[in-house]
C-alpha cells in the first residue's frame, strides 16, 4: 500500500484526459506524430503575443536588484496594481491591488480560494459538464462537490439551483467562457444567479460566494463582450490565468481578484495569501509577475482562434455532428450518435483522433475536442471525423 487508498481511487476516475495524452503518445510512436490528431488537451499552439518577448528582453538586458528574491506572498505590489488598473477599466469596479493576490495559474487560484474557504463538509455547486479538475480541488479541502445538470444549451437549470442551495453551500463555481462546452453566460443569465445566491444568503444567513472561473475571458468570439459575473454578486472572487490569454500554460501565472465591496474582504484576502504559502506555492513566479505587469491588455490573436472554431464547426455539421456552436474558449462538445461516449471516442481512436469522453466532465452522451492546434491537424483529421460519421449514419 504505497499510496493512499484515496489518491488511488480519484485517480482512476478522473485522468481520462491524461490518459488520453498518453494514449496518443503511444500512437504517436507506432504512425509517426504527423499521421496522429491529438485534438483532446487545451494545450494551446500559438505561442505568446511578441510583447512578451520585448518584455523578457528587457528584463534580462536591464535586471532589477533583487528580482529573484522572496517578495511578499501576495506577489509584487506594482504587478498587483497594474492587473487591478486592468479590472477597473474592464468592470468599472474599485479595484485596488489590496483585492489581488498572484498565483500559479487558475489551478493554484482555485485551490487557494476553496482552501480559504471551506469548513469541512461544506457544499460547492457546480455546473456539468465541468472542467474535470474541480471535483479534486473541492475535495482537496474537505469539501463536497454537489453537481447539477444544465439545460440544453448548457446553462444552468435556475430553478435546481435555487432548490439545491442549502445552509451548507459555501460557493458556486461557474465558468464562462467554459470548458468544455464554449458557451458563455450571459449578463441576464448571471443577473437572476446574483438574485438567487442573494435570496439564499437572506434566507439562511450565510454568506455565498461566487468563484468565477475566468481562464478563457479574453478568448471570445463573434464581437461579443464577456459579461462580467462581478457584476452580479458581491461575494465573487474571480480566478484566472494567463495560461490562455497569453499562451502561458508552462508558466503558471495568474490570479485571484475579489469584488470590492465583498464582505469580510479583509479577512478573505489575508485568508488567501496565508493559502497560497501553506499550500506550498508561496508566491507565484517572481519572473513572470515582472512580465505580466506590463501586459495585462495584451492577448494572443482571437481571430485565428475563431476561424479554426469556423472551419471545424462548418465541417462537423456538414458531416452531420450535432453540437452548440462555441462562442468562446477554444472546445467543442458534440453529442455522441450512440450512448458510450468511450467507445465512441475509441472509434475515433481507430482513424487516430484523440478526443476526451463527455463522462470524464461528468456529460455522458458527448465528447470534447480542442481546436488549438495547428491548421494541419483539424483539415487531416476531417477524413477520419468524416469515416465515423459516415458509419453512424450521421448525416
Ligand atoms: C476551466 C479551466 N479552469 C482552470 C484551468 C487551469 O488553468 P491554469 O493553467 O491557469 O492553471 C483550466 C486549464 O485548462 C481550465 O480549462
Amino acid at each position: 500500500m504505497a499510496i493512499a487508498d484515496k489518491i488511488r481511487q480519484n485517480m482512476a476516475q478522473g485522468s481520462m484526459i491524461r490518459k488520453m495524452f498518453e494514449e496518443g503518445a503511444a500512437l504517436m510512436n507506432r504512425y509517426g506524430a504527423e499521421n496522429v490528431f491529438d485534438l483532446s488537451l487545451g494545450n494551446p499552439v500559438v505561442e505568446p503575443p511578441p510583447e512578451l518577448q520585448q518584455e523578457l528582453k528587457r528584463l534580462a538586458d536591464e535586471p532589477l536588484p533583487g528580482m529573484h528574491r522572496y517578495m511578499s506572498n501576495a506577489g509584487y505590489p506594482d504587478t498587483r496594481s497594474a492587473v487591478a488598473k486592468q479590472l477597473v477599466a474592464e468592470t468599472g469596479l474599485k479595484f485596488t491591488m489590496g483585492e489581488i493576490v498572484m498565483t500559479c495559474g487558475a489551478a493554484a487560484g482555485l485551490n487557494v480560494a476553496l482552501k480559504t474557504i471551506l469548513n469541512p463538509g461544506d457544499e460547492v455547486i457546480i455546473f456539468a459538464p465541468y472542467f474535470v479538475e474541480y471535483g479534486g480541488y473541492v475535495d482537496n479541502h474537505g469539501g463536497v462537490a454537489k453537481v447539477l445538470p444544465t439545460d440544453e444549451n448548457f446553462l444552468p437549470r435556475l430553478n435546481v439551483l435555487k432548490s439545491s442551495i442549502t445552509a451548507k453551500t459555501k460557493a458556486v463555481l461557474i465558468n464562462s467562457p467554459n470548458n468544455p462546452t464554449g458557451v458563455i453566460y450571459s449578463a441576464d443569465l448571471l443577473r437572476q444567479l446574483g438574485d438567487i445566491l442573494q435570496q439564499k444568503e437572506k434566507q439562511y444567513g450565510t454568506q455565498i460566494y461566487l468563484i468565477s472561473d475566468e481562464a478563457y475571458r479574453k478568448i471570445i468570439y463573434d464581437g461579443l463582450k464577456f459579461p462580467y459575473p462581478l457584476l452580479h454578486h458581491k461575494q465573487t472572487v474571480v480566478v484566472t490565468s494567463h495560461s490562455k490569454d497569453l499562451a502561458l500554460p508552462g508558466e503558471r501565472i495568474g490570479y485571484i481578484a475579489i469584488h470590492p465591496d465583498c464582505a469580510g474582504k479583509g479577512e478573505l484576502v489575508d485568508g488567501l495569501i496565508y493559502a497560497n504559502r501553506v499550500l506550498g506555492f508561496v508566491n507565484a513566479p517572481a519572473l513572470m509577475q515582472h512580465l505580466v505587469k506590463n501586459l495585462q491588455s495584451v492577448s494572443v490573436s482571437i481571430a485565428e482562434y475563431q476561424q479554426k472554431r469556423d472551419f471545424m464547426y462548418q465541417n462537423l455539421t456538414a458531416m452531420g455532428y450535432k453540437l452548440n456552436k462555441p462562442q468562446g474558449a477554444f472546445y467543442m462538445f458534440p453529442r455522441t450518435p450512440i450512448e458510450d461516449d468511450a467507445a465512441f471516442v475509441r472509434e475515433l481512436q481507430e482513424h487516430r483522433i484523440l478526443t476526451v469522453p463527455g463522462r470524464g466532465f461528468g456529460a455522458p452522451g458527448y465528447f470534447r475536442l480542442v481546436y488549438c492546434v495547428n491548421d494541419r491537424v483539424l483539415e487531416d483529421s476531417l477524413t477520419g471525423f468524416r469515416k465515423v460519421a459516415e458509419k453512424f449514419g450521421m448525416g
